[in-house]
């Protein structure tokens, strides 16, 4: 709800308030944003009362002259009028002065989700959202600024984005112009950064900050995996479900900025949207430029009210279409079972067994297409390889179906390899600067999707392989960062625009691609997680989240993806053992435990896999079908924090803490859930352990249950001989044979307990093995062991 009461507006959400004023001199001043607040009043308890300039600050002007702009709250700044901190906007006017000053001119509230012209955004289909615009003009150089804000009440949402129009006779240079401006009262805050780099995306980084800047932004020309652009604001101790907890998102794919900066004064700014740096753009009279939409989300109940609100959000206001609600397929996609590989043979018996094992979508991943057979050609010519595919993409989809199977296809649309034909045919179409050595990537260069007739080709081709076979799912990949950023159709002035106006080529694409093909299941790539972002995740439901398949790896990933991610979005797969990207042997259902809470597939070697193997993936497919629902569209917590930051726990067994995760999916109507505990290394002589779920309804009555599993004998190497009448020499045939033919039996945890029984106190598991104490009721749980756990309201 969008309220404004003489000149001071409050938007508020269900739990949250965001106030803020125009001051006597035009400028905006932030009051508060937070938990919900009443409307009563005139709010002047929350006005800076500014009545004399401090040491050598700068008076704002004549008229105000005890006004400084540089120690008060604003909405937004520009340089030159005495804030000295970084600003939302910075124009070169034709004069060569940077200065600028935006004063209020008049605002709107309008209902309904207004969605931006020049990239996707996030919408309403209810209606239900408000927006407010707010119009500023600075006058002396004839510039128009609005900021757009969008109240999403159902999900303690606001977003807010600018447009810039220049309404001067003189063009301008746009140095920058961000989508969000946030400044706070002083306070100890922990900015919470998720960087990384292939195959290690996601890592948490936390920094208590301090006077200064500290700066979290891409230059790759991507989200890119070195720092995603959803980044978390906590005060000092706030755990995973207490405390105030800010997070940012930012729509869009490109080259991103997120700043957290503390004043001299102690005040702290947040600012988000394009990274200035080696951005500029040539605004001509009369054209306006219009920012990505940036959404920030608050809660007093912690991390996990924080990821609530902004899993609601990107669940109901930014993924669309058809596969908005719709459950996802079990998967098993070719890469490392065969990499480059492939033909049609080897891919139909895999296909067979993935079929024998539940999978319902077959994926041909790289290599199909021109003389593909590595990296380092082809890309640009998209035509079947007739040795590899003979029948081709229709004759093979043709194959698929008769067993059962959909069929689902990798491409890289916007790349190009410069062994290729169409890098011989259309050279001007690619980025790079002319007679200028390039710097390549994966052996492969960027299109330039600046160009019109450059996304026609991509449309083309990717409607032609959709059209020239029945195919139902498409893998977008894109495996490289920016280099030698030149567009050879832009005039050198506008050499700046070339990322951001790749971006808008780009969401052209896939907005008519999506469009044409509603029912197909696009899922984004970009050599993993290189472009995770709710820009991408506007037009395609889900994003391969890394090309780290390890279990534990993805552990810690998932867990940090979900900070800002639903579930739904994230795509994680079951792969071979020992992994590909750290060679470390982790159990198989650990693997499936692990992947089952994202959007689950597989990709490994069906056709070389041991029967009893092959039995498991079965018996793994059908549970995670069974559970589908509540894991792919349910309410994710994380369990116990892992900050040293965050959490205070010390002691005895901190160690413990640290080794572990926890993750608790509810459903919708809270009636079904399912839970995980995962442990990196065993500790000896701790076998206690409690597994507490999260987002129960306490006043439901619950079954409880675990997961059972059977255990193979080899586990326990010569420990078998406790319990043998026989002596049994380690790996010998008795060994095999005794392994073969017993299972051991798994631990039974099955009880009946309320909510709020099952939250607050928790669930006591049974003893793990402390390097003493076997009988059949105990916790196997070596390292890397995992348990799920299912809990279902008794009717
Ligand atoms: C990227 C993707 C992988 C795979 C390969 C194919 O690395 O992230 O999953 O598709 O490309 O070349």
């Amino acid at each position: 709800m969008i309220k404004v009461r003489n000149q001071v507006f409050h938007l508020g959400t269900r739990d949250t308030s965001y106030i803020f004023r125009v001051m006597e001199s035009g400028h905006l001043e932030h009051l508060y944003y937070g938990r919900k607040v009443a409307e009563e009043g005139n709010m002047e308890a929350m006005f800076e009362k500014q009545t004399f300039i401090p040491g050598n600050c700068n008076g704002y002007s004549d008229d105000y002259k005890q006004l400084t702009l540089e120690d008060i709250c604003l909405e937004m700044s520009s340089y030159g009028k005495g804030d000295i901190r970084e600003p939302f906007v910075h124009v070169v006017h034709e004069d060569g002065s940077s200065t600028s000053d935006f004063l209020y001119d008049s605002h709107l509230v309008l209902q309904g989700k207004h969605e931006l012209e020049t990239m996707p955004s996030s919408y309403d289909e209810h209606g239900n959202a408000q927006q407010l615009k707010i119009v500023l003009k600075d006058k002396e150089y004839g510039l128009t600024l609005i900021i757009y804000y969008h109240v999403f009440e159902d999900c303690d949402v606001i977003t807010r984005s600018a447009t810039l129009t220049n309404d001067s006779n003189e063009p301008v240079q746009v140095k920058r112009l961000l989508s969000l401006q946030l400044d706070m009262e002083p306070e100890e805050y922990v900015f919470t950064t998720f960087r990384g780099a292939w195959a290690r995306e996601m890592r948490k980084c936390e920094t208590v900050l301090q006077p200064g800047k500290y700066v979290n932004a891409s230059y790759t020309g991507t989200t890119s995996s070195r720092a995603n652009n959803f980044v978390m604001l906590t005060k000092c101790g706030t755990t995973e479900d207490f405390g105030d907890c800010f997070g940012f998102h930012l729509i869009y794919s490109g080259n991103h900025y997120e700043m957290a900066e503390v004043s001299s004064f102690g005040k702290l700014r947040i600012s988000t949207g394009i990274n200035p740096d080696g951005f500029s753009w040539l605004l001509e009279p009369g054209e306006t430029f219009e920012t990505p939409e940036a959404a920030v989300a608050y809660s007093h109940l912690g991390c996990n009210g924080m990821s609530q609100h902004m899993h609601d959000f990107v669940r109901q206001h930014i993924v669309r279409g058809y596969w908005k609600e719709k459950e996802r397929p079990v998967l098993l996609n070719s890469w490392e079972a065969a990499y480059f590989n492939i033909n049609e043979n080897k891919l139909l018996d895999l296909a067979r067994a993935g079929k024998n094992a539940g999978i319902e979508l077959f994926v041909m991943d790289d290599g199909w297409f021109g003389e593909r057979n590595d990296d380092t050609s082809s890309l640009g010519d998209w035509q079947e390889n007739a040795k590899k595919i003979p029948d081709g993409l229709d004759g093979f989809s043709e194959r698929l179906k008769e067993m059962g199977l959909d069929f689902g296809i990798w491409v890289e649309p916007e790349m190009v390899n410069v062994k290729s034909h169409l890098y011989e045919e259309h050279p001007e179409w690619v980025l790079e600067i002319p007679k200028k050595p390039h710097s390549e990537g994966r052996n492969q260069r960027i299109l330039d999707l600046t160009q019109e007739e450059v996304q026609e080709f991509i449309i083309e081709t990717v409607s032609n392989i959709l059209d020239s076979a029945d195919i139902s799912y498409v893998k977008w990949d894109m495996n490289r960062t920016f280099t030698d950023v030149f567009s050879k159709h832009l005039p050198k002035e506008r050499q700046g625009e070339v990322v951001h106006r790749y971006y808008m080529g780009l969401y052209r694409c896939m907005k008519e691609l999506t469009e044409k093909y509603p029912e197909v299941l696009f899922e984004g790539c970009a050599a993993g997680g290189n472009r995770f972002d709710l820009g991408i995740l506007c037009y395609f439901p889900q994003i391969w989240a890394s090309d780290d398949t390890d279990a534990l790896c993805r552990s810690e990933m998932q867990t940090n993806y979900s900070y800002g991610y639903p579930m739904s979005v994230v795509s994680a797969h079951v792969s071979g053992c020992p992994n590909h990207q750290t060679l470390r042997r982790t159990p198989l259902e650990t693997r499936f435990h692990v992947a089952a809470f994202g959007v689950c597939g597989y990709e490994c070697n069906f056709s070389d896999m041991k029967k009893e193997e092959l039995e498991a993936v079965k018996v793994q497919i059908a549970l995670y079908k069974h559970w589908r629902e509540v894991l792919q569209f349910g309410r994710f917590y994380r369990g116990e924090s892992h900050s040293g930051l965050i959490s205070s726990y010390q002691g005895a067994l901190a160690q413990n803490r640290e080794n572990e995760r926890s993750w608790t999916c509810v459903s919708q109507d809270q009636k079904k859930a399912v839970g995980m505990k995962f442990q990196t290394l065993a500790i000896p002589n701790t076998m206690f352990a409690t597994y507490k779920p999260k987002g129960l309804n306490p006043q439901f009555t619950y079954h409880f249950s675990n997961r059972n599993l059977k255990y193979n004998v080899k586990n326990f190497g010569d420990l078998v001989n406790t319990a043998s009448p026989i002596h049994i020499k380690p790996d010998s045939i008795v060994h095999n044979l005794v392994a073969k033919f017993v299972k051991m039996d798994g631990e039974t945890e099955d009880y009946v307990a309320s909510g709020d029984q099952l939250m607050y106190a928790g669930v006591k598991l049974r003893q793990a093995f402390a390097g003493t104490g076997y009988n059949d009721q105990i916790r196997f749980y070596p390292d890397f062991a995992s348990r799920m756990y299912f809990m279902e309201v008794e009717e």
